[in-house]
Parts: C-alpha cells; sequence; structure tokens
C-alpha cells in the first residue's frame, strides 16, 4: 500500500502531467513508522554511545516511578529538580499534546499518562562524540531532532513528538582564561562553559575568580544553550551588552555530524548566527566562550507598589513609562513586572540594579520616580522597599525558581521613540490588557520571582535594561535583531491555564494571545515592522521572519541552507521553518 508520506530523506520530485512539477513531501521517521529504527537498531546505537541512551517520559510519568511520595508539589515546581529530567519542560504546557485526536496528556495528578510531544529516546552527552553520533544516527534514519539544555524555553522549543532529544545537560565542563585568543588576537578575559552549565553555577564560578559575566535572571536557564543563540537580556546589559554581545567563539556539531569551532575567523558565518540568530537552529552547540569582567559593588533597589483598580494601574504604568530614562544613565538594569491580583489588585514589582553605586546614588536615582507617584495621589501604596548591596554575582545568585505550570508569553521590543512620544499609548495598552484578563482566569499555583510577592502571578513582565552599552554595540556584526539597539525595554504578556481545561479551551487561551495580547503589544510600540526577543514571545507570532529577526532574515536563511541543507533542526517560528509543517516532520517548500 503507498503511504501518503514518503520516507526518503530528500524530496522526490514527480512529473504530474506532461511539465508539472511538483516535490512530494518528505517527512521524518516516527515511532510506528516503517522506516523508524528497530529496537535492535536504537540497542546497536545505544552501545555506540556507551550506554548513554535513555528511554524518555513526561515529568509526570517521571514522577509516578519515583518511590511514592517522591515527586512533591514542591519538586513539580523545582526548575533545578526539572533540569535532570530529559522529558521535563519549565512550562509544563509544553509536555503536552493538546492537538492529537485523542489528545495525549501527563498532567501533573494524571492516574493515566500519554507520551504528548515528549521525545521517545534521548542521548544522555557527557561527552561530545555522543552528540557527534547522535547526530549521525539522526540523519542515517531520518528522525525528528530535539535538542535541550535546561528545558527553560517559552515557546516550547526543545522538546517535540516522536523525537531524538540531544540533552546536553551533563555537559558541565567551566575554564577560565585571562587572555582568549582568536587567530592569535588577544581578546581578554573570558570563560568556555560546556553547553550544560546553568546561569547559577556560572555567577558562583565567577565569582571565585572576581569576575562576573552576561546572564540571566534566573537559576538553571544556560547560557551557552538558548540564551545566547536568542540574544540574552542581562540586569547589567546596560553597562556590558547582551549575552549574544558578549560571545566570543563557540564549538558545536552541525547537521553532517562534524564539530566546528565558529569565531570572528572560523566559521564566521555562523558564528554570526549563534549570536542572536535564533535558539535550536544551527546545531548543537558543546561549549561556548564568554567575555568576564571584574567584578563590582552593586546594588538592587526594590519597591513594590499596590495599585487597588485597574484606573490607578495604568497610571502607575504610565508614571513609570515617563520615568523610563531615568536610570540609563546609571548603566542600571531594571525588571517591572506587574503581578495581577484579581479584585485584591495589583502589584508592580520594580527591581533596579545599579552597578558599581552606593545605595544612597541608587535612592537617589528612583527618587524621582517615587516622588511622582506619591504625588499623583493614586489608591497605590508601597507594600515593599528593599536596597541590598552586593556584588552581582551574589544579587543575581538564584538556587532556584518555581515553574511547572501551563504558561506561555506574547512580547515586543517598545522603542525609545514610543517613550519619547507615545506614553499615554503605553498606559492605555496596560489597561487594555488588564481589562481583556491578561494571564489567563484562574490563578497558576506558582511564583515566578525570587522576590515575596504578595498576590498571585499572572503578569505584565517589563524589562528596561537596553540602551547604553546595547546601543554602542549596534555594529558588533552579530545576528542580534537590530530592534534591540533603538528599544528601551523588553515587554512580556503572559497567559496561564490550569489543568483543568479542555484543549478547546488551550485553544482559547492560545489565540486571545495571538489575536488580542501581542496586537496590543504591537500598538504600544507605535511601529507598523514591531520587533520582539525570540526567546520570549508567542510562538505563533505570524510573520516571525521580520518580528523576531528583522532585516538579518534573509542572511540567516542562507547560513542554515549552508550549515543544515536538510533541516535537520527545526524549532517552530525558528530560521527555515516555514519549509516545514508546524510540527517539523514534514517538508512543504
Ligand atoms: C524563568 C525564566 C527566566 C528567564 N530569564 C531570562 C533572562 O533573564 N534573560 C534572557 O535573555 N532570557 C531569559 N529567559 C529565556 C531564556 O533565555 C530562554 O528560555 C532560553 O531559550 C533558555 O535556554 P536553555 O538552553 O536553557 O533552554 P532550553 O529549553 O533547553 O533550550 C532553549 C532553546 O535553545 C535550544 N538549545 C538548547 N541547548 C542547545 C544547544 N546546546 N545547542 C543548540 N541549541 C540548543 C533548544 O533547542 C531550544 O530551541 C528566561 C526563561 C525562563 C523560563
Ligand atoms: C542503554 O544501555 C544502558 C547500559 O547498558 C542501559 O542501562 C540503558 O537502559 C539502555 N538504554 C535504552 C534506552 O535501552
Ligand atoms: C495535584 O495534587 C497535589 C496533592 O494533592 C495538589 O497539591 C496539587 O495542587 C495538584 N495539582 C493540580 C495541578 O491539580
Ligand atoms: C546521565 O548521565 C550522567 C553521567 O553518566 C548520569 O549521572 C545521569 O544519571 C544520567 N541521567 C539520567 C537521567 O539517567
Ligand atoms: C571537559 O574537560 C575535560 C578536561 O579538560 C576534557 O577531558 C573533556 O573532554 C571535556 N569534556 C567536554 C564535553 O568538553
Ligand atoms: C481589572 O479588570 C479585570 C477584567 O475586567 C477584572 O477581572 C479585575 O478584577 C480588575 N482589577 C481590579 C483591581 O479592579
Ligand atoms: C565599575 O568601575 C570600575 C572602576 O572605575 C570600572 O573599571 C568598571 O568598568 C565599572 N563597571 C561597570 C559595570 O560599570
Ligand atoms: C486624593 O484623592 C482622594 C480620593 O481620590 C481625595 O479625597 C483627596 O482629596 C485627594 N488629595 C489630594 C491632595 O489631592
Ligand atoms: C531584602 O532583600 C534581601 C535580598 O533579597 C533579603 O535577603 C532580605 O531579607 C530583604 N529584606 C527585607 C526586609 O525584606
Ligand atoms: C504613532 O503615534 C502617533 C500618536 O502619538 C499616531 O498618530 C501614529 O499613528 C502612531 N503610528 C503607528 C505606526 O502606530
Ligand atoms: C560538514 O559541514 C561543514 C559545514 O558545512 C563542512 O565544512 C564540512 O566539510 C562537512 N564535513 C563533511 C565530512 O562533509
Amino acid at each position: 500500500m503507498l503511504s501518503l508520506r514518503s520516507r526518503l530523506f530528500a524530496p522526490i520530485l514527480l512529473f504530474i502531467g506532461k511539465s508539472t512539477l511538483v516535490a512530494s513531501l518528505s517527512c521524518r521517521n516516527l515511532p510506528g513508522d516503517l522506516n523508524f529504527p528497530s529496537s535492535a537498531a536504537w540497542d546497536a546505537f545505544n552501545v555506540s554511545i556507551g550506554g548513554q541512551l535513555l528511554a524518555v517520559v513526561p515529568t509526570a510519568m517521571f514522577c509516578h516511578e519515583l518511590p511514592l511520595g517522591q515527586c512533591n508539589t514542591a519538586m513539580w515546581a523545582s526548575a533545578e529538580f526539572r533540569a535532570g529530567i530529559p522529558g521535563s519542560m519549565d512550562n509544563a504546557n509544553w509536555e503536552q499534546d493538546y492537538l492529537s485526536n485523542p489528545p495525549s496528556l501527563c498532567l501533573q495528578n494524571s492516574t493515566t499518562c500519554g507520551q504528548g510531544n515528549v521525545p521517545v529516546f534521548a542521548v544522555n552527552a557527557t561527552d561530545v562524540s555522543h552528540i557527534q553520533l547522535g547526530v549521525q544516527f539522526a540523519s542515517e534514519h531520518n528522525l525528528r531532532v530535539a535538542v535541550k539544555a535546561s528545558g527553560h524555553d517559552y515557546l516550547g522549543r526543545s522538546t517535540a513528538k516522536g523525537s531524538l532529544l540531544l540533552w546536553t545537560h551533563h555537559l558541565q565542563n567551566i575554564s577560565f582564561t585571562d587572555s582568549f585568543t582568536v587567530d592569535g588576537k588577544n581578546l581578554g578575559s573570558a570563560m568556555t562553559v560546556g553547553s550544560g552549565v546553568p546561569a547559577n553555577t556560572l555567577y558562583e564560578a565567577t565569582k571565585q575568580m572576581g569576575k562576573i559575566y552576561v546572564g540571566p535572571n534566573t537559576a538553571t536557564a544556560v547560557p551557552a544553550g538558548g540564551y545566547v543563540q536568542g540574544t540574552g537580556h542581562s540586569a547589567f546589559s546596560t553597562a556590558l551588552g547582551l549575552g549574544a554581545d558578549n560571545a566570543l567563539e563557540f564549538e558545536i556539531v552541525v547537521a553532517n555530524g562534524t564539530l566546528l569551532k565558529a569565531n570572528e575567523v572560523e566559521n564566521s558565518d555562523l558564528f554570526f548566527a549563534l549570536r542572536g540568530g535564533g535558539s535550536g537552529s544551527w546545531g548543537v552547540v558543546t561549549s561556548a566562550t564568554f567575555c568576564t569582567f571584574p567584578t563590582f559593588p552593586a546594588v538592587n533597589h526594590v519597591i513594590e507598589y499596590l495599585a487597588t483598580t485597574n484606573a490607578s494601574t495604568r497610571a502607575l504604568a504610565e508614571i513609570h513609562a515617563r520615568h523610563v530614562f531615568d536610570w540609563t544613565p546609571f548603566n542600571a538594569g531594571q525588571y517591572f513586572y506587574l503581578f495581577v491580583g484579581g479584585a485584591a489588585g495589583n502589584s508592580l514589582f520594580v527591581s533596579t540594579f545599579f552597578p558599581n553605586s552606593t545605595e544612597d546614588q541608587a535612592n537617589a536615582a528612583m527618587k524621582p520616580f517615587i516622588d511622582d507617584v506619591a504625588a499623583a495621589n493614586l489608591s497605590v501604596s508601597v507594600i515593599e522597599l528593599n536596597v541590598t548591596s552586593g556584588l552581582p554575582n551574589d544579587l543575581l545568585f538564584m538556587a532556584d525558581v518555581q515553574v511547572g505550570a501551563n504558561d506561555i508569553l506574547g512580547s515586543r521590543l517598545i522603542p525609545m521613540d514610543a517613550y519619547k512620544t507615545n506614553v499615554e499609548g503605553i498606559g492605555q495598552g496596560y489597561e487594555e490588557l488588564l481589562e481583556l484578563g491578561v494571564g489567563g482566569s484562574v490563578p497558576p499555583p506558582f511564583d515566578y520571582m525570587r522576590a515575596v510577592t504578595r498576590l498571585c502571578s499572572y503578569r505584565i513582565l517589563g524589562h528596561n535594561l537596553l540602551g547604553g552599552k546595547v546601543v554602542e554595540n549596534a555594529n558588533i556584526g552579530n545576528a542580534v535583531n537590530p530592534k534591540w539597539r533603538t528599544a528601551q525595554t523588553h515587554l512580556i504578556a503572559t497567559a496561564s491555564w490550569p489543568d483543568s481545561f479542555t484543549p478547546a479551551q488551550v485553544e482559547a487561551v492560545k489565540e486571545q494571545m495571538t489575536n488580542q495580547f501581542v496586537p496590543i503589544l504591537a500598538k504600544m510600540t507605535n511601529e507598523t515592522d514591531s520587533g520582539a526577543y525570540s526567546n520570549e514571545a508567542d510562538v505563533r507570532e505570524p510573520d516571525f521572519q521580520t518580528t523576531f529577526f528583522g532585516s538579518v532574515y534573509p542572511k540567516l536563511k542562507s547560513i542554515k541552507e549552508k550549515y543544515d541543507p536538510n533541516g535537520l533542526f527545526i524549532v517552530q517560528a525558528g530560521v527555515g521553518s516555514e519549509d516545514w509543517d508546524t510540527a517539523g516532520n514534514c517538508r512543504v517548500n
């Protein structure tokens, strides 16, 4: 019997009638397909990688296999715990396949479980050769591949249904040098880190050396994994640039199984793409080298307001928008997170990191904003004020973060110009999002921030940490979307839902994100071609090429075709994904 899908590696060309040339669909071999490897083939592959092949299960099933009570709610919510489980995603919704008929779900308290969108096997790499052999095996058998370091991905790109997972979590090497050289040129103080090393480990390791690096504000995200490929923002980006601006070299296994070095001189096109060109599209990074800087005294100023109405929340957001440039001259980076607590009110949590500052200087820099809020006589009160001094290594260190909810995002980079000319539009956008019930209708179980938040965690997440060095680095020659260089903030709207939602209700949440929340954020930019951060965004962005990559996209597409001509590394909304179906299994172009 003829199968609708051809199982060939490359598309075959068919002549239909006299002259119509049609490329047939070429699809990956999935479990159950005729050409999916036999168990004997998997066993032989397992032997070739020293027994490092794992059968993968969703988090809840992993928990069920533990002795009774071993996987409690705290573990379920722990990013640290999840990082050690090959099938686990930080946002549990990405493990689910809501769309298959019947849906294939494995929820926290499920009594029966489907495999969902979780890979079937994983290479638990402890050596570069394991990755190379995994890539070769996947190519040879035309398998769907997923690549994962931590499972932080907000777009679900580090898991794929029916795939072989190349898991880099155990690549934990770290080394430091005072003079990292490329082609004989001394690029200065740097660290080379495996693509499994989490951010928190690196805040500690750099501290031991009297150094700091540009990294994320979370526990287990991996700087050499998706963070740098997506761009990477930091509390100290205004002072030190973006994560991608600070990468000096990569080692990467590309689609033909070769381990390549990518830097300014060797494979410089790939080096360009790996710095902002999108996570998961280029191969499997095994290590990356980043600049390190002498660490410095810093201050974290935290103030949290409670606003009892949506109108006062809007007014508060607008006052914040009027002050958004106040802190750039201090090279400070600021998170301004809105937690939405329903009728109880909303809280705006403003956490600002000042480099090379004293507490007095930080207080003085915050004063104009704080005074304006007080003078506005809104129904707003201060519910937390905390000023802490320390090394950035300690201020940014988090042992763990709480995850495990069903969570999706949509975002935009809000230009400096919008803050100069359209502050009312920004305030209005907040109010519109609040009125639509941004965050969802039911509280998610967990808080995201280390900080004490008195209200539940539905939210609009603001990042005021651009300008300064981010602007100075505009011509650094990497793939970072140019929109970052003219933006003042990165603004995220979130949506969550409880496990009790039906697939149709989940679909409605996703549609609201794409069709309502994101357009409101786009309107706030006051641009027609607005940009967004590809790592923290809506995976269903209709024109992701422009939104995530802007003018860089055509160049990225040609680099993709050079290094990955058969699309082994396809992630949704990633470079070249338009040539594949949504699942990344069948070529459509
Ligand atoms: C709680 C939380 C806080 C965050 N805070 C910040 C922040 O402060 N700043 C910021 O910029 N971002 C932040 N992010 C976003 C973060 O940068 C992205 O989620 C990023 O993709 C994480 O990379 P990862 O490799 O750790 O994640 P994973 O989910 O493992 O992978 C993410 C993507 O990278 C690919 N990938 C992973 N490893 C490799 C590899 N070795 N080779 C090739 N591709 C790989 C995956 O295929 C996937 O596409 C945060 C995310 C979360 C959930
Ligand atoms: C791979 O081999 C190791 C060592 O023999 C074994 O423990 C493991 O279960 C095997 N993996 C799979 C998926 O069969
Ligand atoms: C699962 O069960 C635990 C223990 O009863 C409970 O605390 C938790 O809230 C439940 N989770 C969900 C998503 O229902
Ligand atoms: C992966 O390999 C490492 C190193 O051999 C081992 O410690 C770890 O337990 C393995 N992970 C899993 C989930 O089996
Ligand atoms: C880690 O470092 C050790 C010692 O330098 C080296 O032998 C090993 O190959 C490295 N592992 C990886 C995955 O790079
Ligand atoms: C804001 O608006 C939403 C939607 O109308 C509503 O559910 C919420 O209670 C309002 N918040 C406050 C603090 O009034
Ligand atoms: C902190 O101050 C030192 C000494 O003036 C300077 O060399 C360094 O660049 C500063 N660092 C930051 C992040 O501003
Ligand atoms: C502040 O607002 C309250 C109620 O909205 C009002 O009663 C009061 O007069 C206002 N105070 C000032 C100084 O404007
Ligand atoms: C202030 O913040 C620091 C660092 O997070 C914390 O250790 C301390 O307990 C906080 N102090 C107060 C009074 O909340
Ligand atoms: C930008 O804002 C102005 C008003 O401030 C408005 O007239 C104009 O239409 C906006 N442009 C876009 C593209 O949104
Ligand atoms: C693998 O691909 C890279 C990049 O395109 C190329 O430089 C290398 O020669 C290829 N290796 C083999 C064995 O084909």
